[in-house]
C-alpha cells in the first residue's frame, strides 16, 4: 500500500477543518498540558458559557448525587463535584458540541461518535481510579479522545471509510485490521498523532495509540493505560454505546473486564458506578 502515508497525512491535515476551539476548551485542554486550571477560573470560564455552566448544575442536581437542596450555582456545583470531575465533564460536552457543528461524513452519526467517547471517558476514569493504573489522571481525556482518528478518517476518506464498513462486513474481521488492510495505517495511531498536535500529553498518546494492542496487566504492575480503554471501549462497545451500529451484546458483558485484576464486587460495584454516572450525562449526547 504505497499510498498510505500520504493518505494518513490527508487525514491528519483534516484536523484543521475542524471548527476552533471555544474558549473554555482551548483553556481546559493547555490544562491537560500541565498547567494547572483552579477552581475560581474554572468557575468564572463555566459562568461564561450558558449551555456549560446549565449541564454542570443538572449533573449535580441529578439523583446520584444525592443532594437535598438544589445547587444552583456554578460555586457550589464546584464544591460538591471537585475541579477534576467538573473539568472533565466540561470537556467532554465542549468538544462534543464542537464536533456536532462538523458536516457529517456519509455514514457517519456525530452522536453516536460522541456518545461512544463520552461513554468511554467515564468508564475508563472509573477503572483507572479503581485499578492502579498508569496515569490514571490522563484516563478520562484518553477515553474522550480514542477513536477521533476514525473520525479524520471518515472526514478526509469517505470512500475509503465505506471501503473499510465493506470489508469490515463481509470478512467479519476486526474495524482496526480491516484499516490496515484496506488504508495500510489505522485510527489509533492516527488519534494518537491528533493528540500529538493538540500538545496533549505522551502517556495519553501512547494509551491511545495503543489502544487496540494493548498489553497485559504484569502481574504486581500497574494496569497499562491502554488496557484500561481497551477494556472501556470493549464494555461501552457491548451497550450499544457504538460509533457504528451493531447489536449490542449480551446486556452488560462482564466478560470483557477478564484481562483486568477486579474482584466480582468491585465489578458489580464499578457497573453500577458508571451507569449511574453515565445516566447523569447521557441527555447530552442523544
Ligand atoms: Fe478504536
Ligand atoms: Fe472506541
Amino acid at each position: 500500500l504505497s499510498d498510505a502515508e500520504p493518505l494518513r497525512q490527508r487525514a491528519l491535515a483534516t484536523l484543521t477543518r475542524l471548527p476552533p476551539f471555544s474558549p473554555i476548551l482551548s483553556r481546559l485542554m493547555d490544562s491537560l498540558a500541565g498547567e494547572e486550571v483552579s477552581f475560581l477560573v474554572l468557575g468564572e470560564l463555566i459562568e461564561k458559557d450558558t449551555v456549560i455552566a446549565a449541564n454542570i448544575l443538572r449533573m449535580v442536581n441529578s439523583a446520584i448525587y444525592a443532594r437535598r437542596g438544589a445547587v444552583s450555582s456554578v460555586r457550589h456545583a464546584l464544591a460538591v463535584l471537585g475541579v477534576e470531575r467538573v473539568r472533565n465533564t466540561v470537556l467532554a460536552l465542549s468538544i462534543s458540541r464542537m464536533l456536532h457543528s462538523v458536516k457529517t461524513p456519509p455514514g457517519w452519526s456525530m452522536e453516536r461518535f460522541n456518545r461512544h467517547g463520552a461513554a468511554a471517558a467515564i468508564l475508563s476514569d472509573l477503572l483507572a481510579s479503581r485499578l492502579r493504573a498508569e496515569y490514571p489522571e490522563g484516563a478520562f481525556v484518553a477515553g474522550l479522545l480514542h477513536d477521533m482518528g476514525r473520525l479524520l478518517i471518515a472526514m478526509a476518506l469517505p470512500d475509503r471509510h465505506q471501503m473499510v464498513a465493506a470489508h469490515h462486513r463481509e470478512t467479519g474481521r476486526s474495524w482496526f485490521e480491516c484499516e490496515r488492510e484496506i488504508l495500510g495505517f489505522d485510527h489509533a495511531g492516527l488519534s494518537a498523532a491528533a493528540l500529538e498536535q493538540w500538545n496533549l500529553p505522551q502517556p495519553i498518546r501512547d494509551a491511545v495509540g495503543d489502544h487496540h494492542a494493548a498489553r497485559p496487566a504484569p502481574p504486581g504492575e500497574p494496569v497499562p493505560l491502554a488496557l484500561v480503554l481497551q477494556t472501556a471501549d470493549a464494555y461501552v462497545n457491548s451497550l450499544g454505546h457504538s460509533i457504528l451500529p451493531a447489536a449490542p451484546g449480551p446486556d452488560r458483558e462482564l466478560g470483557v473486564f477478564a484481562p483486568l485484576p477486579l474482584e466480582p464486587d468491585a465489578l458489580s460495584s464499578l457497573t453500577a458506578r458508571f451507569h449511574a454516572e453515565w445516566s447523569a450525562v447521557a441527555h447530552y449526547y442523544q
